[in-house]
């Protein structure tokens, strides 16, 4: 087993409905060390960085809008397989697919306002941590 480093956002949905203690105590109690953590408003910059890959999208200016539009919790999670697992924890992006159980499954409908964001693979890891955090901002 791998201990990964993977990076969590609580989207400005999750803020403004008061589920960052709900949503953090579900890594937490998973077994994950929070390795870093902030309160932030996200620049268009830095979430045009994050969505590259959506770049095109029908969903794409709605995204950036969401996401710059009011503040978001982010975290650098670390432990063993942390980002498979964390996107367990999080659910599908389809609201008819996360199941109950999942953060999204229980709290979430909606594709946009989905209430968490966790990076899919080591690469996207890595420049998204890299994105958010400092060195100095990690332990
Ligand atoms: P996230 O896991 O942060 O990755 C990209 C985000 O784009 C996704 O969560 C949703 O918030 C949003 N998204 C993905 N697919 C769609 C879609 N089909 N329609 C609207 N928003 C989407």
């Amino acid at each position: 087993m791998e201990v990964e480093q993977t990076l969590i956002l609580v989207k400005p949905d999750g803020v403004q409905r008061g589920l960052i203690g709900e949503i953090i105590s579900r890594y937490e109690r998973k077994g994950f060390n929070i390795i870093g953590l902030k309160m932030m408003q996200l620049t268009r910059t830095k979430a045009e960085e994050l969505y590259e890959i959506h770049k095109g999208q029908s969903f794409y200016d709605k995204l950036i809008e969401f996401m710059t539009g009011k503040p978001i919790i982010a975290i650098a999670v670390e432990g063993k397989n942390a980002i498979k697992l964390t996107r367990l924890i999080n659910g599908e992006t389809d609201p008819l697919e996360s199941k109950p159980g999942s953060i999204r499954g229980d709290y979430s409908t909606d594709i946009t306002y989905n209430l968490v964001h966790a990076s899919d693979c080591a690469k996207n890891a890595k420049s998204e941590l890299a994105i958010l955090f400092s060195s100095e901002e990690l332990y």
